[in-house]
């Protein structure tokens, strides 16, 4: 008998973070691990996997050589099997299916779906709630069911957005790279909708928070997305320009998703801004404190760092599907001072 697996899906480049929540819950064990992938086995209730904060998705999942659209067809209860087990949480509403599968015109991939629906009452849907896949991995062929009808990596606090802003589980990932839970003060430099802040408050329940930017729009923002997470009372917001360094005190973390293109106001070089941020970084963090910056104009930024006080202490590199499905590779840095 093939067992089923979970299997967590995240922006390429965050597995050591996944890899570092998944090992807080002893029971979880990994099975295999990629750029953007890990397989656990030993799951006993979603409910753990719910609440994990750097992944997009999670899917119940079978593997086997043999699982193929034609086998699936005929034996239909091993798809069943899946639904069923994910359809149980009753807080998901789960009313369309979606299935993606190569040859989707044969009559089998259609007997599939008809089994769907006639059997879980479902209809099909292009945007569905319940997603359930069967392809190729490698040398096996994979079946697996989406868990949740939205992905992992939307939050309910996000209320109001803006251009630019922070996928969350980045901004769980940049946190809990600094060794947050020990930290007292946290200060988030152009903090735009308040997405690195959130995150922060959500992981350490003590740390004070401040953040600031010099787009009033951005801030009011930020403060509907904070209200609505619960934590308007934590957070001390600014209008400030990271140019005039704002004299704010010192931070045991300082954080920042730096503007680009045309996020900089006229006139604004992003050399100089960039400059600029690391020079109040400089003065602004504790001298044991941590620094973490994203940003996807790393030539510029990994110079300035490198002629700076800080050491760069590691680097994560991503890969980012665009709106327009092209991709950007922005990178994370955390930094010490040197020493
Ligand atoms: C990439 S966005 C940050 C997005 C944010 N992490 C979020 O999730 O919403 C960069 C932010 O930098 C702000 N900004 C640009 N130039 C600035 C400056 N000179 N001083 C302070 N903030 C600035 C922009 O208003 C924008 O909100």
């Amino acid at each position: 008998m093939t067992t089923s697996l979970l299997k967590l899906s995240f922006i390429p480049g965050l597995t050591e973070v996944v890899l570092r929540e998944v090992a807080e819950y002893p029971e979880l064990l990994v099975v295999e691990s990629g750029t953007d992938f890990v397989y656990l086995k030993g799951v006993q209730d979603f409910e753990q996997v719910k609440k994990f904060r750097s992944i997009t998705n999670a899917y119940l999942v079978l593997q086997s050589a043999e699982l193929n659209p034609h086998y699936i067809s005929k034996h239909k209860s091993i798809l069943g099997g899946l639904i069923e087990s994910v359809i149980v949480d009753k807080s998901q509403k789960f009313k369309s299916f979606k299935l993606s599968c190569a040859g989707s015109d044969s009559a089998e991939v259609r007997e599939i779906e008809k089994y769907i629906k006639e059997t879980f009452k479902l209809i099909p849907a292009e945007d569905a709630d319940m997603k359930i896949h069967i392809g190729k991995i490698g040398d096996l062929w994979e079946v697996g069911v989406q868990v949740t009808s939205r992905p992992l990596s939307l939050r309910d606090y996000k209320t109001a957005n803006i251009p630019g802003a922070m996928n969350p589980t980045i901004a769980y990932a940049m946190n809990s790279l600094c060794d947050i839970e020990s930290a007292q003060s946290y200060l988030n430099v152009c903090c735009g909708s308040g997405t690195l802040l959130i995150e922060a408050g959500l992981l350490n329940p003590n740390i004070k928070l401040v953040g600031f930017d010099n787009d009033g729009i951005h801030i009011a923002k930020a403060v509907q997305n904070i209200k609505q997470a619960g934590l308007i009372k934590r957070v001390t917001l600014k209008n400030a320009d990271v140019l005039d360094a704002p004299d704010l005190g010192t931070f045991d973390i300082i954080v920042s998703d730096l503007p680009f293109g045309m996020q900089i106001g006229k006139g604004n070089d992003l050399s100089a801004l960039y400059q600029s941020f690391v020079d109040y970084c400089e003065t602004a963090l504790s001298s044991d404190g941590t620094l973490a910056v994203y940003t996807t104009e790393h030539a510029i930024l990994e110079p300035i760092l490198k002629r700076s006080k800080f050491s760069i202490t590691k680097t994560l590199g991503l890969k980012i599907v665009t709106s327009v499905n092209s991709y950007i590779y922005p990178k994370i840095f955390i930094c010490k001072f040197t020493k």
